[in-house]
């Protein structure tokens, strides 16, 4: 079974892209074979300056194999290593009707949010499904805001499967619904673009101020409170033990425990919880010839693997 998932190096990792992507795709590895890379092709869709981008490429290697990825079991890579990719994603292009792209939430939402779209934004989809088609994926572990692009790549195969024959592997996403969708400080879904994260590796004093600021309800300290409608519980719930979470459960609703209460005892779990991969991310600082030598050794598996499909699509479309 191989298990693909990419993230996109747009930024400082939050602990929603841990909930949602890394913890699951760490875990999955022991499942079956994972594929595992940066998606340097997507984010230049936001434009990033080169000196940004180059920086936050090796920001998320460092970050991913301090959190845990055994390159021993993953093949850890950057899409951009392996060109064989936007070679396929021209192909799938000449199949995808625009209806279909059009359709992508993602892109509706980032256009409500006001952004003007390129063509690399709005085609996004069809990159995506040549990285999991490529390298025939099984099982995609994603965050709940990308499902929709799995099962349009679902269609992109489907499609392309019905006109030229059985080439590509029909892949399902893998979601985690109790940490679907993490929420940030201010309660909307956490997102480098909403301004509201959480930083995984984040100086003590910035990270302790963010969860300082998790917005909650006015309820004075005495007051009992419900742990279901507040934030502050939801992130707390993610790091803490069954018995952890019963026992805050029982503070919330006794009433004499404040958010001031609750946030300091978020900010202890969740400094405690990442304490190991930090210090392995200090590390791995230090030995940036390994980072360097895992992505390329890394690219190699990948590259083996995108040259075959490649073969039977080009014969099967009539390129060779
Ligand atoms: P962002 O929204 O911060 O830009 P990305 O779009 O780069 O994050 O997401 C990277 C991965 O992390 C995706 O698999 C996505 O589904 C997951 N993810 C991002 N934010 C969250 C969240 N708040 N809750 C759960 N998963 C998330
Ligand atoms: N679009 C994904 C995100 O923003 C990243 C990504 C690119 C991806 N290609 C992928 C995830 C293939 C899973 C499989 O999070």
């Amino acid at each position: 079974m191989r298990i693909l998932s990419g993230i996109q190096p747009s930024g400082t990792l939050h602990i929603g892209n841990y909930f949602g992507m890394m913890k699951p795709a760490i875990e999955l590895q022991n499942d079956g074979e994972t594929f595992l890379f940066i998606a340097d092709l997507h984010s230049l869709t936001t434009l990033p300056t080169p000196d940004d981008l180059r920086e936050r490429i090796i920001g998320v290697a460092v970050d991913f194999l301090a959190c845990g990825i055994d390159p021993e079991k993953t093949v850890f890579f950057r899409q951009s290593d392996i060109p064989q990719v936007t070679e396929l994603t021209w192909i799938l292009n000449c199949s995808t009707s625009v209806g279909l792209l059009e359709r992508a939430h993602s892109y509706k939402d980032k256009i409500a949010h006001g952004f003007i779209p390129n063509n690399g934004l709005f085609s996004y989809p069809v990159l995506m499904a040549s990285d999991i088609l490529i390298y025939n994926s099984n099982i995609v572990p994603v965050g709940k805001d990308q499902k929709q692009h799995v099962e349009i790549t679902r269609d992109i195969a489907l499609r392309f499967n019905n006109a030229y024959g059985e080439i590509f592997t029909i892949p399902e996403e893998r979601i985690r619904e109790t940490v679907a969708i993490v929420p940030g400080t201010d309660g909307q879904k956490m997102s480098k673009s909403y301004n509201n994260t959480i930083e995984i590796f984040g100086d003590e004093k910035a990270i302790k101020k963010k969860v300082m600021s998790i917005v909650s309800d006015s309820k004075g300290l005495d007051d009992p409170k419900d742990p279901d409608k507040c934030n502050i519980f939801a992130l707390y719930r993610l790091f803490a033990s069954e018995e952890q979470i019963k026992e805050m459960e029982n503070k919330y609703r006794s009433g004499g425990f404040g958010y001031g209460h609750a946030k300091m005892a978020l900010f202890d779990i969740l400094h405690e919880y990442f304490a190991p991969y930090r210090q392995r991310r200090k590390e791995l600082l230090n030995d940036m010839g390994y980072v360097n030598k895992v992505l390329a050794d890394g690219a190699e598996k990948a590259w083996n693997e995108a040259e075959l499909t490649m073969k039977k699509v080009k014969e099967a479309v009539g390129l060779l």
